[in-house]
């Protein structure tokens, strides 16, 4: 029977579901609410200095992108950090964490970068006796208009400082929320690690802006006639994430630190994803918003049958297992060929592999046989870009079969074998070792298609 439970750089769960600082995390009430339900561990919503509490707008903070099934499929906010007393949220964390022990409790933090306000709120969150800190280096609005969140976030001097003074100034573990809104997210992570962090979280949000209502002139959302940029999160936003887990994973600089993903979760297979890439645990906002915190449950009866299937037996087990299959563009294998191949009983005969093919790619489908509408690739035109199988709408449809080695790519007319990269290909001038004479070789084979003459 497969074990959930982890320990996240000395930080015990029994799942690696966490949800992430924000809104499902604000109050005592939402997290014990959340426990309820199932969740492992919760990054409660992030704290600022003491003081005057932040003042939020009392306008749309939500902006969302829809599928056409309605879905949310991404979702941005103008919110700022929590807007609740800093003494009310700390005694709450305290008795939280007091009656749930054996779940995770990660007090977010973000305060002006000088060493004495970092210093007099890491004291009062020891006394929480919480189980870490997170570092909120990632909030894209608001509040790095006032010098903190992304605008620590994105200089790494600043980051490797900060995470300094929390590892010299506190005994909890120390995670690094990354932001990416930066150009290589490398960089941060390298100065985390440097700065001592025992783990990252990433990502925080992307700089977005959701649209404009083009009958008022006014960009979304919009608060009293005026709009401003946020951050931008959901399922849309995965992709992103997930590369940069991996680059961090792959980086020599930064290989084997502990990281959190976050991004787009809405299920135990995208959780698994990251989980691959090399998370060892997740964090949920935007689908515990959407959905409840409910789709925990799912999380984890799926997340547990996976684990049987496979004969995994415990979540680190499979930390990073995808990690060396990522490489790049460069070490690809230029001998593998695929050939698109359409299934006849399941297509729906509507065309549009057909479109995508003859009006962008490579006109290797053809309507029609015997009279009737008929689609069907041909292997002699067929690059096997996926673009049909990108838009066919009837999922498994098309697939994309691999040209056994020794057979004939009747596209190219060369045969199939070996395994060739870039560094090693006849038409790479820098090639390490070429193989053959330029040009000579189904990669770069090159066919022209006759244009029909103006009428
Ligand atoms: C409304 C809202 C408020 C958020 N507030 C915070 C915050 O206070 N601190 C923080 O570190 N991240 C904050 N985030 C970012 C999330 O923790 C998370 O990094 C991001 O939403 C990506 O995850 P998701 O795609 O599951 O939503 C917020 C996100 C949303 C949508
Ligand atoms: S894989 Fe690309 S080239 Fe081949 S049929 Fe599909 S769209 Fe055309
Ligand atoms: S897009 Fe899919 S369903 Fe439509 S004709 Fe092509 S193969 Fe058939």
């Amino acid at each position: 029977m497969a074990d959930l439970s982890v320990n996240f750089c000395g930080i015990k769960a029994p799942n690696p579901f966490w949800l992430a600082s924000a809104p499902p995390t604000d109050k005592a009430y939402n997290v014990v609410r959340a426990y309820r339900e199932g969740w492992g561990g919760v990054v409660w919503k992030t704290l600022g200095e003491d003081g005057p509490p932040v003042v939020n707008v009392s306008g749309p903070r939500y902006g969302a992108i829809h599928a056409q099934d309605r879905r949310v499929f991404g979702f941005n906010n103008i919110e700022l950090i929590t807007d609740r007393p800093l003494e009310l949220n700390l005694n709450e964390i305290k008795q939280v964490k007091r009656d749930w022990p054996d779940r995770a409790l990660v007090v977010s933090l973000m305060v002006p970068c000088t060493e004495d306000a970092w210093k007099a709120i890491l004291a009062r969150v020891e006394e929480t006796d919480a189980d870490g800190i997170e570092l909120n280096f990632g909030c894209p609005h608001g509040m790095s208009e006032r010098g903190m969140g992304a605008a620590v976030g994105q200089v790494p001097e600043y980051v490797e400082m900060v995470t300094r003074w929390c590892k010299q100034y506190s005994r909890m573990p120390v995670i690094v929320k990354l932001t990416p809104n930066v150009s290589d997210i490398r960089a941060p992570a390298a100065a985390a690690k440097r700065g001592g962090a025992d783990a990252v979280s990433l990502i925080n949000t992307i700089n977005s802006l959701m649209g404009v209502d083009i009958e008022t002139m006014t960009p979304k959302p919009a608060t009293g006639g005026f709009a401003t940029h946020g951050g931008y999160c959901g399922p849309a936003v995965r992709p992103i994430a997930l590369n940069m887990v991996s680059e961090i994973a792959r980086s020599p600089a930064t290989h084997g630190l502990p990281m959190s993903g976050i991004g787009g979760i809405e299920t135990w297979k995208d959780a698994m994803e990251y989980i691959a890439l090399g998370c060892g645990t997740v964090q949920v906002c935007t689908a515990a918003m959407v959905y409840g915190f409910k789709i925990v449950k799912e999380m984890i009866s799926g997340l547990e049958d996976y684990m049987d299937r496979k004969g995994y037996e415990h979540v680190s087990d499979m930390v990073g297992l995808a990690v060396p299959k990522m490489t790049d563009w460069q070490n690809l294998n230029l001998d593998y060929v695929v050939k698109a191949k359409i299934d006849q009983d399941s297509c729906i005969k509507c065309g549009r592999c057909h479109i995508a093919c003859e009006d962008t790619s490579h006109q290797a489908i053809s309507t029609m046989k015997d009279g009737e509408r008929y689609f069907e690739v041909r292997d002699e035109d067929c690059v096997g870009c996926n673009l049909c199988a990108v838009v066919c709408p009837v999922e498994g449809c098309i697939t994309l079969d691999p040209l056994p080695e020794g057979t004939v790519d009747p596209r190219s007319g060369f045969e199939v074998k070996g395994h060739r990269t870039w560094l090693e290909h006849p038409n790479n001038p820098m090639a390490q070792s070429p193989r053959g004479p330029a040009g000579a070789y189904h990669g770069t084979k090159h066919v022209e298609k006759q244009v029909e003459p103006a009428e």
